[in-house]
């Protein structure tokens, strides 16, 4: 057991830390798993059959088994875990050792880590890991950043155990200390703005169009077989179709409508308000999650504030067919949103991220996989310090034909009463990102008449303040 074989070894055997054990041994390596619960070890050791793999619940055994200079890699929960197992781990570690961080963990605290593990020789490795268990299982889609000579020492084993898109692993090193981790940030702030707009999609289609829920899982069947091919959208459709255990009927009608979220998506858009880039998809993500956990108030509300029902619903199939269209069309501009915040992150924190890499990871094994990707790769590789998606000619002709739609969409929902913050924010974010001229002259104006906050002139340099009237 001691014989110092296994290639790296993983703390935490909760699903994703098996299964990923499970993938990295069918893939010819032999592996070692730790967890002090003794019941996720012997969980393990039941999985594995005749696999390579060790399972222990003693530090000293894991450390003791790995090659030199090890390789570990951690899957527990981001924030104080992460430091107690870095702890407990240290004084048993040697000079050249690499720690992999596999969590969603805050990019500053990756960006800590790493500069106090340097001081004791130590290698740290921030990696984004997306796609959940069955991700970890068959392939996921792996966002490493820290030191590249380190990440070069397992470079082999994850692309192994990534997924492949035409033969290319969705994984490459991506930059200095944090760059993963704030890869795979912005990819859960995207996440969430995707969410959003196909639970708009629903709520539109449900409430106002009435669509059953067998209609319902036609309707994403059919989005995804097409342009809006993703693995949202497909998962969507297969939720449609879930009958619930425990009782008639489908479980999504009896699913509370209030959801939870571990502040991944609120990090993106703190980040990205600190750095000064727009993402409003993101942001109203995060709100409506917000939102929708006021359900009390909302219970109450809704019987006082009656919603509006003027709306003319129309042709069914022609408001499904335009609301497609919308989504696509929204679902671009959210993407171009989270894009130009990593380019604005990549100058600011130094990373020199590769946005044509980042699009050619995501296509497969994450949670945001989707046919565009491609487009946006294409996109980057022909123009690599694009400022915004959507000035690709390409995708920004693709927007503007799917424009009507969205707007059509927007004012079918707004006349039914049915919030679609995501649209509306997605077609505003065009408006005013095409828009040569916008109404912050006003609001210069104003600041300078209450504070004195000066002004800029059209018509000449440097700042000027008026004695208003
Ligand atoms: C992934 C997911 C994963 C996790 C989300 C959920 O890429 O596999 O993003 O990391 O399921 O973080 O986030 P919320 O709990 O905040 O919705």
């Amino acid at each position: 057991m001691s014989d110092a074989r296994y290639e790296i070894g993983i703390i935490g055997l909760g699903t994703m830390g098996q299964n990923l054990l499970l993938n990295m041994a069918d893939h010819g390596y032999a592996v070692a798993g730790f967890n002090r619960d003794e019941s996720k070890v012997r969980a393990l050791n039941q999985r594995a059959g005749d696999r390579p793999i060790m399972a222990t619940s003693k530090i000293e055994a894991l450390v003791a088994g790995l090659r030199r200079p090890r390789a570990i890699m951690m899957l527990v929960p981001a924030g104080d875990p992460v430091d107690s197992v870095i702890a407990s781990l240290r004084p048993h570690l040697e000079e050249d050792d690499l720690l992999i961080d596999g969590g969603n963990s805050h990019f500053r605290d990756t960006n800590r880590r790493v500069a106090e593990l340097a001081e004791d020789g130590l290698h740290f490795i921030g990696m984004g890991v997306s796609g959940g268990a069955e991700g970890a299982r068959h392939g996921p889609s792996l966002m490493p950043g820290g030191p590249e000579v380190a990440y070069e020492r397992v470079r082999e084993l994850f692309e192994d155990v990534a997924a492949h898109v035409n033969g290319e692993p969705c994984i490459t090193y991506l930059g200095q200390r944090s760059a993963g981790h704030y890869v795979k940030m912005v990819h859960n702030g995207i996440e969430y703005g995707l969410m959003q707009l196909l639970a708009e999609s629903y709520d539109l289609m449900h409430r106002g169009l009435r669509l059953t829920n067998a209609e319902l899982h036609n309707v994403y069947a059919a989005w995804n077989a097409a342009e809006l091919n993703s693995f949202l959208v497909e998962i969507t459709a297969r939720i449609f179709e879930q009958e619930d255990e425990r009782g008639d009927g489908l479980l999504i009608d009896k699913i509370l409508d209030t959801a939870k979220q571990k502040g991944t998506g609120k990090w993106t858009s703190q980040d990205a308000l600190d750095l000064g880039i727009p993402t409003p998809n993101i942001d109203v993500a995060v709100t409506m999650r917000y939102l929708s956990a006021l359900k009390g108030q909302r219970v109450r509300a809704s019987e006082m504030l009656s919603r509006p029902r003027y709306g003319n619903v129309g042709d069914r199939g022609m408001a499904i067919g335009q609301l497609r269209n919308a989504i696509f069309a929204s679902m671009v501009i959210t993407f171009a949103q989270g894009f130009s915040l990593l380019q604005a992150a990549s100058t600011e924190y130094d990373y020199g991220l590769d946005l044509e890499a980042t699009a050619r990871i995501w296509r497969g094994g994450c949670i945001i996989r989707a046919s565009l990707l491609e487009e946006f790769r294409r996109a980057y590789k022909g123009k690599a310090d694009l400022d915004n998606l959507l000035l690709d000619p390409q995708l920004g002709a693709a927007v503007l034909a799917r424009e009507p739609d969205l707007r059509a969409s927007i004012d079918r929902a707004l006349g039914l009463g049915i919030p679609v913050p995501g649209l509306s924010v997605a077609l505003s974010y065009l408006d005013a990102y095409r828009s040569e001229r916008l109404p912050a002259n006003l609001i210069q104006a104003q600041r300078d008449l209450f504070g004195s906050h000066t002004y800029q002139r059209t018509d000449a340099e440097g700042s000027f303040h008026t004695e208003w009237d």
